[in-house]
């Protein structure tokens, strides 16, 4: 992970935000190629949920909604972790991500005063990991109650426990933590210039809340009949009590959500006869009007997995996690979420809910107005049901990057070797497509050519225009970005060697560093159809 996030920094993906002021924790900017690398992301993910499909249409909300939405959707009640603090420290922690933890407990009942001034009867307790000194133990007792003003602690009432499987204390130092309280994640601010109760508002916690308060305007407009579905993408903001893993958790961060809009097994019962159950091989081909919600929820994830493919991300480098019935949401029928193996663990990047008729029905009740359809074919009235794929992009471009990241020994033609680095992106995904290179120069022909190369190029695709240094190293630059294509202009190209090659290039390929030589006039269509 140090080598990705010091590549990431030093070519220009990824930088803390405000660095200058020190940073701000949970905050990140995307240089020129991480935003290249996430606008493509963002782009594949909109192109195949929408333009290549008949029953799916985006939609672009406001980041502040009405703060009822909220209230509704449950987000004001229950959107919350439990927080501990550390006593000695103050360090915070999520409580349920401490590992549990066996030792010895050194509990205290107080400290009093060696010089006779002022003591404390705070009880306070420290866990030793299995082996350790007590001494360890009283040195940390003795620097807690000397922040509670007791000058020179001496210790009273020790006494030890054997504990098992505690998360009660600090995994760092040991120190006992304070009692769990539920924090609530979203950002509140105030809409207009009064800081009153009466105008709280909230950043939103995710994008899928919008499309529900806009479903029956999207319905109504698109021409769409159930079952179909609504995608966004746009930024999100949580205030995770403790961001971490680099861009992994962090406060503010962008969604891919879609929410599909699918007939209650009652009703596609009614209407089929009886609904199909899920096969165990798994869903396949087109969906049928006779699919519950479990077999919709089996082709969203087949839909999505296939999506990871494209774009590079192959299924071993993937993981499956279905949630058990004590971790569900509280809407939720059934989750699945995809993980990535990161080099920090395999962890979620997206999650596949069946969220029921829940967000729907609850918007109905906190606004009054309905949110039923009627259905010709089913002849029936009902609160559509949904099935939620959401995908975070910050996750994914970190799991692009930490997938394409790769380090290979090569030798150079006089034998030399070397450790190239190189970024192994999917040529879809890469942020630049192809560098285009005169192979010197001071050498105006060759520049004039290159130059007309990356005219004709830049019209289709990302293309970096690099006449600096020894062609090897400019290769090397490209290799280290993810640059799947190089293509240089030489003495042959302008035809200073004869007419046969004339009008040619040498393209160079990234992963096997292979060169053919290819027509000026191919290209376009040669590279188009490995970008897109
Ligand atoms: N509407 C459902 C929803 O928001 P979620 O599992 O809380 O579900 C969906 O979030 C996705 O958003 C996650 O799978 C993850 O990719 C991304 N995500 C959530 N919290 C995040 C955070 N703090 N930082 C970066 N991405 C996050």
């Amino acid at each position: 992970m140090e080598k990705i996030v010091s590549l990431c920094k030093r070519r220009g993906f990824i930088f803390p935000s405000s660095e200058i002021y020190g940073g701000i924790n949970g905050f990140w900017d995307y240089g020129p190629l991480g935003a290249e690398l996430k606008r493509n992301a963002k782009d594949l993910w909109w192109k195949s949920m929408t333009r290549l499909r008949d029953d799916i249409v985006g939609l672009d909300a406001s980041i502040i909604t009405h703060p009822t939405v909220w209230k509704a959707s449950g987000h004001l009640e229950t959107f919350a972790d439990p927080m501990v603090d550390c006593l000695l420290t103050r360090k915070r922690f999520r409580s349920d991500q401490i590992d549990p933890q066996s030792g010895l407990v050194h509990h205290y009942t107080g400290a009093r005063d060696e010089a006779g001034g002022k003591g404390s009867t705070e009880a306070y307790s420290v866990l030793l990991p299995p082996g350790k000194p007590s001494e360890s133990a009283r040195k940390v007792a003795i620097e807690y109650y000397r922040q509670r003003g007791v000058e020179n602690p001496v210790l009273e009432g020790e006494r030890t426990e054997k504990v098992e499987g505690t998360t009660r204390y600090n995994p760092e130092n040991g120190s006992l933590l304070t009692e769990p309280r539920m924090f609530n994640l979203m950002f509140k601010s105030h809409a207009g210039p009064v800081e009153s109760d009466e105008n709280v508002v909230y950043l939103r916690p995710e994008t899928a809340q919008a499309i529900f308060v806009q479903f029956k305007n999207i319905l109504e407009t698109s021409r769409q009949k159930v079952p179909f579905g609504i995608v966004q993408i746009g930024k999100a903001f949580r205030n995770e009590i403790n961001p971490r893993n680099y861009t992994f958790r962090s406060r503010e961060f962008e969604q891919m959500e879609l929410e599909y809009f699918i007939k209650p097994d009652e009703v596609v019962e009614k209407q089929a006869g009886s609904v199909t159950a899920l096969p165990e091989d798994g869903v396949k081909g087109e969906p049928q009007a006779d699919w519950g919600w479990q077999l919709w929820h089996a082709y969203w994830l087949e839909e999505r997995l296939k999506w990871y493919e494209s774009i590079g991300l192959s299924r071993d480098t993937l993981d499956l996690y279905w949630q058990k019935k004590d971790e569900l949401a509280h809407y939720a029928k059934a989750t699945v979420d995809i993980l990535f193996q990161f080099p920090f663990g395999s962890q979620e990047l997206e999650g596949i809910a069946a969220r029921g008729g829940f967000d729907l029905t609850q918007h109905q009740e906190v606004s009054g107005k309905s949110m039923e359809v009627f259905d010709q074919e089913a002849q029936a009235r009902y609160v559509p049901h949904v099935i939620e794929p959401s995908a975070g992009v910050d996750r994914l471009v970190l799991a692009l990057i930490c997938n394409a990241y790769d380090e290979e020994e090569v030798t150079d033609e006089k034998g030399n070797t070397e450790v190239r680095t190189v970024l192994r992106f999917h040529p879809r995904v890469a942020p630049v497509k192809v560098g285009v290179f005169p192979l010197l120069r001071n050498k105006p022909a060759l520049v004039a050519k290159a130059k007309e190369v990356r005219d004709l190029l830049r019209q289709h695709m990302n293309v970096f225009y690099d006449d600096a240094g020894a062609i090897g190293r400019r290769y090397r630059r490209q290799d280290e970005v993810g640059t799947p294509f190089g293509v240089t202009i030489d003495f042959d190209t302008i035809g200073e060697n004869g007419p046969e090659n004339e009008g040619t290039v040498t393209l160079r390929h990234r992963d096997s560093m292979k060169q053919e030589r290819v027509a000026i006039a191919d290209l376009p269509a040669l590279l188009l159809a490995q970008v897109q």
